[in-house]
């Protein structure tokens, strides 16, 4: 039987990196015979253009019925005026509610070979290997009411922040049960000493962390914990927090693996698909990098990382996840080099297609040594 997957390329250098991805995907489904069928649908800006709406009906029909979804990236300067009512982003967050998938997995992990070429001292960054898991269908993005209006001293806007105990209990859930298959160590991230949202968060942290004895737990404020990610980041392992502080801390920490264009992430719910696994989307933390898009220059790393994430939490297939890692990581520490990852010494830059085929060739050459 083949696995559905919904391939959404979506904006800028999207389709660019997600045809690399893609062609990964491909070459392990040929070496494991696996049955990958590969369907495409139209999400973002693209489908403003097309269809006057950034996730049409068919494409969430679609993503409804696969076993996983690899996403590229949506949005760009031709959507981006602030009074427009359809913005290419409300594809991802209406993807996001509509198929349950609360719980977006982030990992970051310094590559050694990368080190030298970060703004950050190497002896902070080396060795650092944390998830962080960002709660993904609450709080301030989805709360209502979120809108602008008139008041009586003029324009006002307002957005909801609400969680309920439900929705904090599962996400913290899968942390604990993460942080159990790794180091042990959880990090709950609120600001408890001001928002009642983050009040409840930490009760329920408290009260589920003694389900889990094994794993030690601990809480931080958001804003001390934005400045112990840079001070002191091998110190976190499994990193559990709302919505928002999320989006934010994750753009920071990428810093510690050297690139954006590094970082996968999976967004998971509670239905199985038909392998018996997680349904999940799957997509580089990256945005769609409008100003190189064409150019055969973005770095298609974390959307091949992604793939691999697709791979294993979609389908179980660990060893094949584990392939395309070994595989980016030998490519990585030949010295090849896509813009972002800065030109040291020794550097061998290529694009984004050579990223890509070198990364097949090696799965290719490993696979011969297993
Ligand atoms: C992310 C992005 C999105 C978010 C945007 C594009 C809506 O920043 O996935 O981190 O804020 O969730
Ligand atoms: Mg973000």
């Amino acid at each position: 039987m083949a696995y559905k997957v919904l391939v959404l390329k979506g904006d800028g250098i999207g389709p660019e990196v997600v045809g690399e991805a893609l062609q990964v995907l491909k070459v392990v489904a040929r070496r494991d015979a696996v049955d990958l069928e590969f369907k495409e649908g139209s999400i973002g800006g693209h489908a403003i253009d097309a269809f006057g709406t950034p996730l049409p009906d068919n494409t969430l029909a679609a993503a409804r019925d696969c076993d996983a979804i690899l996403l590229g990236a949506v949005g760009g300067p031709k959507w981006d005026d602030p009074k427009a009512t359809v913005r290419p982003e409300q594809a991802l967050l209406g993807l996001r509610k509509e198929l349950g998938l609360f719980a977006n997995l982030r990992p970051v992990k310094t590559v050694k070979e990368l080190v030298p070429s970060s703004p950050l001292r190497p002896e902070i960054i080396a060795g650092v290997d944390m998830v962080v898991i960002r709660e993904l269908t609450g709080g301030i993005y989805y709360g209502k009411p979120s809108e602008r209006r008139e008041g009586k001293d003029g324009r006002e806007a307002v957005d909801t922040c609400a969680y309920t105990e439900q929705e904090i209990s599962r996400v913290l859930r899968y942390g604990f049960e993460l942080a159990r298959d790794r180091r042990k160590k959880l990090t709950s991230v609120d600001k408890a000493n001001v928002l009642s949202t983050s009040r409840l968060w930490r009760e329920i942290a408290t009260e589920l962390s003694k389900e889990f004895p094994d794993v030690k737990c601990e809480h931080q404020l958001v804003d001390s914990m934005a400045m112990h990610l840079i001070r002191r980041p091998r110190d976190f392992d499994v990193v559990v927090t709302e919505n928002m502080f999320g989006d934010i801390l994750t753009d920071e920490a990428s810093v510690l693996a050297g690139s954006m264009g590094l970082l996968p992430s999976a967004s998971l719910g509670e239905e199985m698909n038909s392998a018996g696994y997680r349904v999940g989307l799957y997509e580089p933390i990256h945005g769609s990098a409008p100003d190189i898009a064409g150019r055969d220059e973005a770095n298609p790393l974390a959307a091949i990382l992604s793939a691999a994430m697709l791979l294993e939490h979609s389908l179980g297939m660990r060893g094949e996840a584990e392939l395309i890692t070994q595989a980016v990581e030998g490519v990585v520490r030949d010295g090849f080099r896509t813009r972002d990852l800065g030109a040291g010494a020794g550097a061998k830059m290529v694009g984004c297609k050579a990223m890509g085929r070198l990364v097949r060739e090696r799965i290719e050459s490993l696979n011969g040594e297993n």
